[in-house]
């Protein structure tokens, strides 16, 4: 496992990171150390011009709450700084629509420094409520993806994509293209768990981004859940490489193998 350059207390050095934003954005040059390593493989993706990045914060037993939904904070504040530094490096945060109304996250960067990433919310029925946080309007781009008949009763500042459904679904390589048609390159696909699943399932995430914490919570939901397989064969395979962050472990997981272009895909959920 590759120890990153890190402080005494296992947290990386932050004081490299102020440039690393604009640099992945404007040049080629490699990142300042130790974020080479770290960020470098999130530069661009390999199947299209997109690299789409997954992540889940969970327990050593792959928990994200507990069996009554308490999971605030599973991980530490190595943890939360990793996941804002992914924010700080891509053009758009995307979540889904139960996320956006059981934590009201505000999505911005805030603990480390680095640009807001555009804020996107999944939500087929239009039950996002016009107050979330996420909608505030404070100079980034805010969308709403929706279906084709959910109500939406929301600020002009915001935009509003409509994409078709099937069964009350939303085509995960639908919503990667239409994000990439809005300008977006670099997509980060923050959670919960069933957006995160849902483009997984659908081939739609070039890496994902595990988070360990130190803790085992036993019972509640898991980070990832798929339709059950009959045989190992049948497991996506992930080529990963494990980073220090502090006390907890980040998963780098190389998806690309089973990642469908955008251009190309089929339609899948
Ligand atoms: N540990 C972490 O890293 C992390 C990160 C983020 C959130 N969370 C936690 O996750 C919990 C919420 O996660 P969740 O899994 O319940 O919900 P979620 O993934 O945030 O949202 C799921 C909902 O989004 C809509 N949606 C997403 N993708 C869709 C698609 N392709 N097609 C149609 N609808 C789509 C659906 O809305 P409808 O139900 O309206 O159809 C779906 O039920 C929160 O408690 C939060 O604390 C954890």
């Amino acid at each position: 496992m590759p120890h990153d350059a890190a402080e005494p207390d296992g947290i990386i050095n932050p004081d490299t990171w102020t440039e690393v934003p604009r640099i992945i954005r404007e040049s080629e040059t490699p990142l300042p150390p130790p974020w080479q390593d770290l960020f470098g493989p999130l530069r661009a993706g390999s199947v299209d011009g997109l690299m789409v990045i997954g992540q889940c914060g969970q327990s050593i037993d792959a928990r994200i709450a507990t069996a009554s939904g308490h999971s605030h904070y599973i991980n530490g504040a190595a943890g939360l700084a990793h996941l804002h530094r992914l924010r700080a490096l891509v053009d758009a945060v995307v979540v889904g629509v139960g996320t956006a109304q059981a934590d009201d996250p505000q999505l911005t960067v805030r603990r480390v420094t680095g640009p807001n990433p555009a804020r996107v919310v999944i939500d087929p029925s239009g039950r996002l409520t016009p107050r979330a946080r996420l909608l505030a309007n404070d100079g980034v781009r805010r969308l709403v993806i929706a279906g084709p008949d959910a109500a939406i009763d929301l600020s002009p500042d915001i935009e509003v994509a409509r994409l078709a459904t099937t069964k009350g679904q939303l085509a995960p390589v639908s919503i990667l293209a239409l994000l990439a048609h809005r300008g977006f390159r670099r997509i980060l696909i923050e959670g919960g768990a069933n957006t995160v699943s849902r483009f997984l399932a659908a081939g739609c995430l070039d890496r994902l981004h595990v988070v360990i914490a130190p803790m085992i919570i036993g019972a509640g939901p898991s980070s990832v859940s798929l339709a059950p397989i009959d045989r190992i064969e049948q497991a996506i395979r992930a080529p990963m490489r494990a980073h220090i962050l502090g006390d907890e472990v980040l998963l780098d997981c190389d998806l690309s193998a089973q990642r469908i272009g955008v251009g190309i895909a089929k339609k899948s959920v």
